[in-house]
């Protein structure tokens, strides 16, 4: 039988290229992200694809994507890939969720104490020359015990966030539209509120939605504005989940005190009004890079692809569910 073509548009770690090369036809291209006129060239008479986080799949790839029957999406979120066309279209959309909770949950972590304990700012400071000696009111920061926490979007990684709370003596708030089981939500100890309550409440705010046209700029000037004086916001999820501009103007004039972002709304670029502010740590979206997640995200790729066009099964991560 001959073998399904496979285009894969990334350099990942571990050794699923090889087990996907073993079963199918494989290109490799590395010089993307295409634009779409591009992809729907590039596309044409290939069964699969691999895609990053980067690289935008829309409807006009999927209208020219005749035999493309699977797109394996090394990454959690899908907001890069127009999941509905991928439906109509009949081709089947993965992605990576589980295997990257706990790192993404850890770096959450390490902003949230990286901006209410100075770690990147004093660093900086004693670089500078700027420690002279131990002195009573030096970079003073915010105890995490007894602090609020407010995580929106409790996923997989919102759920592990909070789940980390307890260690620090963190209180718990949450928000998303459905409310988690209580049984869950006693488990991780955390409360339900809506999201005007969350804001004005909370001390520190974490980001842990998905980004689609309903949560896009969910923290904007309004609502930047109703979070208490003084507050941390950290984002790991999607930067678009806050519009730039205001959340510069917040850092700038209040009332936040920090923040930590991880990602960014136009990424690689970072708005230069954030860049130029000192309470704020900038990470080069790293949330899920260590070597056990990303060859664990990669496999999750090559095997959703080996097990569809291989093995004819729809996989367990499939999104879409399986075509007609
Ligand atoms: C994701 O998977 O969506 C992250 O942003 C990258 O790991």
């Amino acid at each position: 039988m001959k073998k399904k073509r496979v285009l894969v548009l990334a350099d990942l770690p571990g050794d699923g290229l090889a087990r996907l090369r073993q079963r199918c036809e494989v290109t490799v291209r590395t010089d993307g992200a295409f634009s779409q006129a591009e992809l729907a060239e590039l596309i044409r008479g290939y069964h699969g694809m691999l895609t990053l986080l980067t690289q935008r799949v829309e409807e006009p790839v999927f209208a020219a994507a005749q035999d493309l029957q699977i797109v394996a999406n090394c990454a959690v979120g899908v907001d890069n890939i127009d999941v509905q066309a991928a439906a109509r279209f009949g081709v089947v959309v993965t992605n990576t969720p589980d295997v990257l909770t706990d790192d993404t949950a850890d770096l959450t972590w390490a902003l949230i104490l990286a901006i209410t304990r100075g770690v990147v700012s004093g660093d900086a400071v004693l670089r500078r020359g700027g420690f002279t000696g131990w002195h009573p009111k030096f970079l003073l920061g915010k105890s995490l015990k007894g602090s609020i926490l407010g995580v929106i979007g409790a996923g997989r990684i919102g759920r592990a966030v909070l789940s980390r709370a307890a260690v620090f003596g963190v209180e718990t708030l949450y928000h998303q539209r459905q409310r988690l089981p209580a049984e869950l939500e006693g488990k991780l100890g955390a409360t339900w509120c809506d999201l005007d309550e969350l804001l004005s409440r909370s001390d520190i705010v974490s980001l842990h939605a998905s980004l689609n046209e309903q949560s896009r700029h969910l923290l904007n000037e309004r609502t930047l504005a109703s979070m208490k004086d003084g507050s941390y916001l950290v984002n790991t999820a999607r930067g678009a989940l806050i519009d730039e501009q205001a959340l510069a103007g917040a850092l700038r004039s209040g009332p936040l005190a920090a923040a930590g972002l991880d990602v960014y709304e136009r990424e690689p670029s970072v708005h230069p009004d954030l860049v130029a502010l000192e309470n704020v740590v900038l990470l080069p979206h790293i949330g899920s890079a260590t070597w056990e997640t990303r060859v664990r995200m990669a496999d999750c790729c090559f095997d959703d692809l080996i097990t569809f066009l291989t093995d004819g099964r729809v996989p367990a991560r499939a999104l879409g569910g399986a075509p007609e």
